[in-house]
């Protein structure tokens, strides 16, 4: 047989293999997402997340000692506070469940890297990710608070912001915000292409916050759509965003390799809950491989283009990192 092109030269050895290979992945990119929860003394298991924790301030610290130990240098917070209202009241307090989440961590771990998701629903009576008009969510009232919640975040020690609300113009609102209150150089990372998406249904349980009627899709992207993706990301480099996100990760790697080609920020991807959670769900029932598929996960989001891969699975995954299980 006259082969000129034979492949299978460039697999027949680990050393080669590894050579040759087109994506190399980095602990330096993952970013763990993180719950803390008003009172004390608390570390409770999600029930849809199995193995995710709920913490409070003063138990948070364990948690970031161990993904520093694992490589792991950069968290995102979710607050989930005492009490919700109309308003959303406790997404911009001084002394709300995030900020003093971060107040704790910047001088637990000052070397820890901090981000902090703005957005309303984890604060919302209604759940709702803005102030409500009636039965709708009322974009332009909402961005004083987005840009409040922001500089709230910012003054209590995050070191950039992510908002995760999909109003229109938020990135605009918050940059002139931090800009006016000398926080120039804190950097926006903006969930700019961010869907309605069933994948972040354990989420809302570990955040209480699911829309109390209605659903987010006057907000959040029809998934059938590819153009306004862009569209959405354009929108926000022009406002001024840093980083740019796509969300989720798993089923929408056709969307991280546009934006990734078409602008030239640096490009996050987040793995949402509905998709750590199917992947222990099916690993529990011995179905498939727990390692290796968050492995195949992650490379498939950085394949299409993520520069940041934003996981409950950070920390292993930097443990599979140090395995060599993937690089
Ligand atoms: C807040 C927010 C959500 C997620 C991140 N920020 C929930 C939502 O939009 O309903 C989802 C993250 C996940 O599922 O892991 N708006």
């Amino acid at each position: 047989m006259e082969l000129i092109h034979r492949p299978r030269r460039l697999r027949g050895n680990q050393v080669l293999r590894k050579m040759v290979r087109e994506t190399r992945v980095d602990k330096s990119s993952l970013v763990y997402p993180m719950f803390i929860i008003e009172g004390t003394n608390i570390k409770e298991e999600i029930p849809s997340m199995e193995g995710q924790y709920r913490y409070s301030v003063d138990r948070m610290e364990e948690k970031l000692a161990e993904l520093c130990d694992a490589g792991v240098s950069a968290v995102m917070l979710f607050g989930i506070p005492a009490h919700k209202d109309e308003a959303g009241s406790g997404a911009y307090a001084q002394d709300g469940i995030v900020q003093k989440a971060f107040r704790k961590a910047k001088e637990a771990c000052p070397d820890l890297y901090l981000i902090g998701d703005v957005c309303m629903c984890e604060y919302t009576s209604h759940g709702h990710c803005g102030l409500l008009r009636g039965q709708e969510v009322d974009n332009d009232s909402t961005l004083e608070l987005l840009a409040e919640t922001a500089l709230s975040q910012v003054q209590a020690g995050a070191d950039m912001v992510a908002p995760s609300d999909m109003m229109d113009g938020r990135v605009a609102a918050i940059r002139q915000m931090l800009d006016q209150n000398g926080y120039n150089s804190t950097p926006i990372m903006s969930y700019a292409v961010k869907f309605a998406s069933s994948f972040y249904g354990p989420f809302r349980d570990a955040a209480g916050s699911a829309p109390a009627f209605g659903d987010r899709k006057s907000y959040q992207m029809d998934f059938h759509n590819r153009r306004e993706a862009l569209k959405e990301a354009m929108m926000d480099v022009k406002e001024g965003a840093d980083i740019l996100m796509v969300k989720p990760a798993m089923a929408y790697g056709d969307l991280i390799r546009q934006v990734k080609d078409q602008t030239s920020l640096p490009l996050a991807a987040y793995s949402v809950s509905g998709e750590y959670s199917m992947v222990k769900a099916a690993a529990k029932a011995g179905f498939i491989d727990e390692e290796r598929i968050l492995c195949e996960m992650a490379v498939s989001a950085y394949r299409a283009g993520a520069d940041i891969y934003i996981t409950y699975f950070a920390k292993e995954l930097a443990e599979c990192m140090d395995k060599g299980m993937i690089g």
